[in-house]
């Protein structure tokens, strides 16, 4: 919740800052011309921002480990301030249980008077952010540790920081350029699409009519038989489409048939919001399933229904299927168990700049990340 605050005070900061810095400062320093594009009016700077930055520099990358006290300083060169050091200190101003730390960190010799670094700090119990205009030291407080465990983490392992890559406004136009694929309009599917067109060359070429086939028997459907599904549209088009792009798959979302002992057809699917807007693992009746599809899903689902081999149906065993589909109902399925169908070799799983080190945090950054596309839109 703090970061969607804290988001939009940071916009309206950005811009003051901007002007006010290039009023002050215009003359005694260089500001760098990529600083104030975004005080230029949209029909021009958006064009050159557009060429400037692309979606992957919202990926941040891993910078190193603020350690406490005693420990080594953390040292590094970030994309405005050229050096920066950082430790951590543990205290317990909050008296509480677990007590709370001060993260310091130094940032100098900034490029120019308007740029400012964006960082994201993590550890597997939280994520936050915070940006740096000024040469000096700051801090971070953070009151109360969530848990023993996260005690023990910072402890051992420090706090893990994050800068933005492309440095705040890189960042910011990144996001602008991502944002709309979110959007649940036209003009947000044809954002879908021509990031796809563009970021994984996909051609488009409308089906002829009719566009959904009359399914009224299901006869033909047996279990193991896939459901491939690809979403354009809203926020699961939106991550659908960076998943397709970083997987390079062109189904974005899947679901399985399985048939129960008396014949009726379900759905496995996973991503299905439950009454208190969940997204849980789910098993659904075919039809209520199709029905939704057909005249609910506002993500213009495009769906393909894959018979399995018939060797492998005859392999396929159904008494397990239904056993390991029960386990999992109900189960929470989200933006975290996406990120990871992004991972299946140790390394070279990424678009450049991201790294096996960010994968740790990445599933926290995600939920940050919702936080900021739910703040913005
Ligand atoms: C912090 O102080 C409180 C109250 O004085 C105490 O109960 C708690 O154990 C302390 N926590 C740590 C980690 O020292
Ligand atoms: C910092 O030092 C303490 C003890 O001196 C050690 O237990 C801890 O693992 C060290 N942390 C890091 C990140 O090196
Ligand atoms: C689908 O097929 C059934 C039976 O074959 C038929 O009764 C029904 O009208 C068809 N529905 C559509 C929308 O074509
Ligand atoms: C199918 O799965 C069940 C449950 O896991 C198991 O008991 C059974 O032996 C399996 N059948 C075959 C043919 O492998």
């Amino acid at each position: 919740m703090a970061a969607i605050l804290k988001n939009h005070s940071f916009i309206t900061f950005l811009f003051l800052f901007q002007f006010l810095s290039w009023q002050i400062h215009g003359f005694k320093t260089p500001f760098h011309p990529k600083d104030v594009l975004p005080l230029l009016p949209r029909q021009v700077s958006w064009p050159i921002l557009n060429s400037l930055y692309s979606a992957v520099d919202i990926m941040p990358s891993f910078v190193g480990v603020a350690s406490i006290e005693g420990n080594n300083t953390l040292e590094w060169k970030g994309a405005c301030f050229f050096k920066n050091i950082a430790w951590l200190e543990l205290h317990n101003k909050s008296n509480s249980q677990f007590g709370g730390g001060t993260l310091h960190i130094k940032v100098s010799n900034a490029h120019s008077w308007t740029c400012m670094d964006l960082y994201v700090f993590a550890t597997p119990y939280r994520v936050t952010w915070d940006y740096y205009v000024l040469s000096r030291e700051h801090t971070l407080e953070i009151k109360e540790w969530e848990s023993q465990a996260e005690l023990e983490y910072v402890k051992h392992k420090g706090i893990s920081i994050f800068l933005m890559q492309a440095g705040m406004l890189g960042t910011l136009s990144a996001l602008w350029d991502v944002l709309p694929l979110f959007s649940n309009t036209g003009w947000g599917e044809n954002s879908n699409i021509g990031f796809l067109k563009k970021h994984m060359g996909s051609s488009f070429e409308k089906r002829p009519l009719p566009w959904v086939t009359n399914l009224t028997n299901t006869d033909d459907i047996h279990s193991g038989d896939f459901l491939a599904i690809s979403k354009i549209r809203g926020r699961w088009g939106g991550f659908e489409t960076l998943e397709k792009w970083v997987s390079g798959a062109y189904a974005g979302h899947s679901a399985v048939c399985l048939r129960d002992s008396e014949g009726k057809l379900w759905v496995g699917e996973s991503g299905n919001e439950n009454d208190k807007g969940e997204d849980v693992i789910a098993l659904l009746p075919w039809e209520e399933w199709w029905e939704f599809e057909l005249t609910k899903d506002d993500s213009n689902p495009h769906i393909a229904l894959l018979p399995l081999h018939p060797d492998l149906r005859a392999k396929f065993n159904e008494t397990a299927a239904w056993e390991y589909a029960k386990s999992m109902t109900g189960m929470p399925y989200g933006f975290h168990n996406l990120i990871f169908s992004w991972i299946d070799t140790i390394d070279g799983n990424y678009p450049s700049p991201l790294d096996a080190n960010l994968v740790m945090h990445i599933i926290s950054y995600y939920s940050l990340a919702n936080f900021v596309f739910t703040a913005l839109f």
